[in-house]
């Protein structure tokens, strides 16, 4: 077996091959398949992050890991202005091609191999698991700290809004998991791409004074502009957090590369420092989420937390796959529950990232 074999031999399968023959099913229906499975953004980037892009494209040299000063800076600006985070040190932010490849590759960057535990939400985004298992480490999936009986994990997971289920964690919640870290010594990375777009209430980052006090020691932050600036084609995001442990990152990453491409670091300058277009962007999820939600509650799915986020997290009380084919019949394809854990094989992940027209075609197939 070749190297590459032994690799992908320690990885689960990869989910969305499974679903190829639904997906197939959806396509046949004669006004073409509404496609709510993957949370891919369809609306144009913004005018003013292309011009960015395009304005630096004549840049030859190579760029730095660290990034720009001004992008650095324009992160801590923006964690200020959107979220109320204070106290981070432009030094402690280190931009990241994606926020996949930047958790994928966590674990194995921060030292963690055989022996170690990595601590996955129950139902979780998968790259957690992936990063887990490339990095040699054992994971768990938990929710709560009184699983772990007297376990050390060395690294742990949040990702408050989640994906898939859109449930947001609160202050206590929140405040109780660093506490937890910091007493067994573990690393606290919260995936926070989807903090911008919170429907109900307000969902709070780990580097939140409410929530750390202001003590960033051991917490990363791991932000994207992939969905609130519609930069998923981009490959843009970030981490913040832990002056220390950034360091450390960028050491690593500075030997090994991954720097983000220059036209990227100009293009995410402009957008964190604009927020007009995110405004707009979350009016657009926001619309197409009040019509969704309405057609499939009136075509008898509830729907489970789903607070923030770019999914509806969607059941009929019956095995997903089965709520699978009963959406590909009216050629309109999810996401089933179990991608994301064994405790999520009852629901169906729904994904708002549609034209407003193919939104509206969802709709009207679910309700007629
Ligand atoms: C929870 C979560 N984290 C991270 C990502 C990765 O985003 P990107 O690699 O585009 O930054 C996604 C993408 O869907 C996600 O849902």
């Amino acid at each position: 077996m070749t190297a590459r074999g032994r690799v992908s031999a320690l990885l689960p399968d990869f989910p969305w091959d499974t679903i190829a023959s639904v997906k197939a099913k959806g396509a046949s229906h004669p006004d073409g398949i509404v496609d709510l499975s993957v949370g891919t953004p369809v609306d144009p980037v913004d005018p003013l992050i292309r011009e960015a892009l395009s304005s630096v494209a004549e840049v030859p040299g190579y760029p730095t890991t660290h990034g720009t000063p001004e992008l650095r800076e324009a992160v801590v600006s923006a964690l200020k202005r959107r979220f109320g985070i204070t106290g981070v040190d432009p030094a402690a932010v280190l931009p990241a091609i994606g926020t996949k490849e930047l958790i994928a590759g966590l674990p194995r960057l921060l030292g963690l191999g055989a022996g170690d535990l990595v601590v996955i939400p129950e139902i979780a985004y998968p790259t957690y698991e992936v990063g887990a298992l490339l990095s040699g480490s054992r994971y768990v999936r938990a929710d709560g700290t009184a699983q772990l009986g007297p376990e050390k994990p060395a690294l742990i997971f949040l990702n408050s809004p989640s994906n898939p289920t859109g449930k947001v964690l609160g202050v206590d919640h929140l405040r109780k998991v660093v506490q937890f870290a910091r007493e067994r010594g573990a690393i606290l990375a919260s995936d926070e791409c989807y903090l911008g777009l919170a429907w109900e209430g307000r969902a709070l980052s780990i580097l939140d004074p409410e929530v750390c006090d202001g003590d960033h020691t051991g917490l990363l932050a791991i932000h994207s502009l992939s969905k609130t600036s519609n930069l998923a084609s981009y490959r843009a995001g970030f981490v913040a957090g832990d002056p220390a442990l950034v360091a450390e990152l960028l050491e690593v990453r500075k030997h090994s590369g991954m720097m983000l491409p220059y036209p990227i670091q100009a293009a995410m300058t402009a957008a964190l420092g604009d927020d007009a277009h995110e405004v707009q962007q979350k009016d657009r999820y926001r619309a197409r989420r009040a019509v969704l939600r309405d057609a499939l509650q009136r075509a008898g799915f509830r729907i489970d937390d789903s607070e923030a986020g770019l999914y509806l997290w969607s059941t009929r009380g019956e095995p997903c796959r089965t709520t699978l084919d009963w959406l590909a019949e009216r050629g309109v394809l999810a996401a089933p529950g179990e991608f994301y854990g064994p405790r999520g094989n009852q629901h169906v992940r729904i994904a708002l990232t549609a034209t407003d027209e193919r939104i509206a075609a969802a709709a009207d197939r679910l309700t007629s």
